[in-house]
């Protein structure tokens, strides 16, 4: 098989499958909060009832594993590379979650072979049968695998704070996005204000922030909502315990659930229909084959 076969193949194994909804999450600027919400996000999901997988794409920075209190012994390279199931690869967190850490392998999506593509061909599209939601924690910024994530997942999470500087990066980003054109034009995109002192001042935030992304920008930027400064987070990651379990009732905790539960209601088939973690592995491999060279425009 070669791999744009093996491409095919991945596709025709997806198509048979319900897909999961898939919400990557993402920011311009490092520090800002997305591993923090990621989890307590996938936390307040599961209490709602639904089968919950973060992958941990953040290359390098292996904060989620610390925030859950969990050491995963394999992460994605070893499916890609060494031939693991999806099952042995995906370590359960509180309250029932999955989690995969990307390791390298987040990086190697775009230098994979024919039979690399295969194994991750056998494996990958179980976990659009495992998880309802599949949460993607994304690195910041700019890098190609970072947009390519965000280009493919029909949801994103667009988290900032009133630091200058995060918002300057995320309008960065959504500038950079919004040169892709077309391909992102039925992608909803939601601001999450994070470390404001109250509701009305993240609304405020996103306000004041759209005003430029409107007079500027194709992209649609939507709200989310707010989560609140509060030092108990601060707490939790010391303890190596998520927010929600510590703190159920801190004010953090609470925005989160406000949030999850606002996702949760936007269920709808529409967004369903757009979603499935396969489909976007496959676009990010096949965007890499199509830059070497080595497939043509239509596999
Ligand atoms: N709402 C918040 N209130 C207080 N501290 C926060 C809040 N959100 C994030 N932090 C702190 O900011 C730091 C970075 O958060 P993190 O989730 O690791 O960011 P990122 O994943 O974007 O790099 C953490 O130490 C966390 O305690
Ligand atoms: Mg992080």
């Amino acid at each position: 098989m070669d791999q744009a076969e093996s491409l095919r193949e991945l596709m025709k194994k997806q198509s048979q499958n319900s897909l999961a909804r898939v919400i990557t999450v993402t920011s311009g600027k490092g520090g800002v909060g997305k591993s923090s919400i990621s989890v307590n996000l996938a936390l307040q999901l599961a209490k709602l009832g639904k089968r919950v997988i973060i992958l941990d794409a953040d290359f390098g920075l292996a904060n989620i594993e610390v925030m859950l209190g969990i050491r995963p012994k394999y992460n994605l390279a070893d499916l890609m590379f060494k031939g693991m199931k999806l099952k042995d690869i995906i370590t359960e967190g509180p309250m029932g979650i999955g989690f995969i850490s990307g390791g390298t392998g987040i990086q190697e999506l775009n230098n994979l072979k024919a039979d690399q593509i295969e194994l991750m061909t056998s494996q990958l599209y179980e976990l659009d049968e495992l998880a309802d939601i599949v949460i993607i924690d994304t690195g910041a910024g700019i890098s190609s695998v970072v947009l390519q994530f965000v280009i493919l997942s029909s949801e994103v999470l667009l988290v900032a704070t009133p630091e200058p500087t995060s918002l300057t990066d995320a309008y960065a980003l959504l500038k950079t996005l919004n040169s892709f054109g077309d391909i992102i034009k039925d992608k909803t995109i939601s601001l999450i204000a994070n470390r404001v002192p109250s509701d009305r001042e993240g609304h405020q935030l996103y306000n004041n922030f759209n005003v430029v992304v409107e007079k500027f920008l194709d992209i649609k930027l939507e709200y989310m909502g707010a989560v609140l400064q509060d030092s108990n987070l601060m707490k939790a990651v010391l303890q190596q315990e998520p927010l929600s379990v510590m703190y159920p009732a801190s004010p953090a905790t609470k925005s989160v659930q406000a949030i999850a539960e606002k996702i949760y209601s936007g269920d709808s088939e529409q967004i369903v229909s757009k979603g499935g973690i396969t489909r976007i592995f496959t676009g990010i491999i096949r965007a890499s084959l199509l830059k070497r060279g080595e497939v043509k425009n239509g596999v």
